[in-house]
């Protein structure tokens, strides 16, 4: 497992009507990726936006487009985000019966396939995928919205993921989402998250940089 942070600032916490600058302004700070939360008003209760506002956010961005699909359809929907320009599609576990087939289509489109779990899905309910995916994303509030509280629990299921994927002989990413802070970020980087999701600690800043920084600063410190 690799020691290094990196940081997916969430726009979802960004003024939507000044995106590009906000997108700038992390990419020159360091940002490592873009992240994006797809809502569909089903899946989650929230709508934000979906392909053609990736579109034209990937003329413009430098950095890699980790886009975070929180949708009922995603098996049938995947190539809409793909051929939109995402380099990384997250599915959740819980909207994908099809799950196999759709990490599978995102890999061979030339993208990362990740899987993601909600708070309330144990671990174990990918371990069938976790060998096909780049990244495992997981969830440290209940999808929907930005600037929620932190999820305890999370960390131990950060750590519990890191054990099977020793196990397994396998090493993908592991990133976090929702609710991280100064304070909670080195709760999931000391038991393994390597990508952390960050919203309203970023963007809700008065200096989203510095702020995005010092997350980075924080949660690599924790890391033994
Ligand atoms: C929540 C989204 C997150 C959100 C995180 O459903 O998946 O990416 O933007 O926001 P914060 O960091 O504010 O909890
Ligand atoms: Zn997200």
């Amino acid at each position: 497992m690799s020691d290094r942070i990196l940081m997916a600032p969430s726009i979802l916490s960004a003024d939507f009507t000044r995106l590009a600058e906000a997108i700038e302004l992390v990419e020159a700070g360091g940002a490592d990726y873009i992240h994006i939360d797809v809502m569909d008003g089903h899946f989650v209760p929230n709508l934000t936006i979906g392909p053609p506002v990736i579109k034209s956010i990937k003329r413009i961005a430098t950095k890699p487009l980790d886009v975070h699909l929180m949708i009922d359809n995603a098996d049938s929907t995947i190539d809409w985000y793909l051929d939109a320009g995402a380099d990384s599609v997250t599915v959740h576990v819980e909207s994908c019966p099809h799950l196999h087939r759709t990490l599978m289509r995102i890999r061979e489109a030339g993208a990362s396939p990740a899987v993601c779990v909600n708070p309330a899905t144990p671990v174990d309910a990918i371990i069938e995928v976790l060998g096909m995916v780049d990244m495992v994303l997981i969830m440290s509030v209940n999808p929907g919205f930005g600037g929620q509280a932190f999820i305890g629990r999370a960390a131990e299921k950060v750590s519990e993921l890191a054990w099977m994927c020793g196990e397994l002989g396998i090493d993908p990413l592991i990133q976090i989402d929702g609710g991280i802070t100064l304070e909670t970020a080195p709760l999931v980087s000391a038991e393994g998250a390597r990508v952390l999701v960050a919203g309203n600690a970023v963007f809700g800043q008065s200096d989203p940089v510095a702020a995005m920084q010092a997350i980075r600063v924080a949660a690599q410190a924790a890391i033994v």
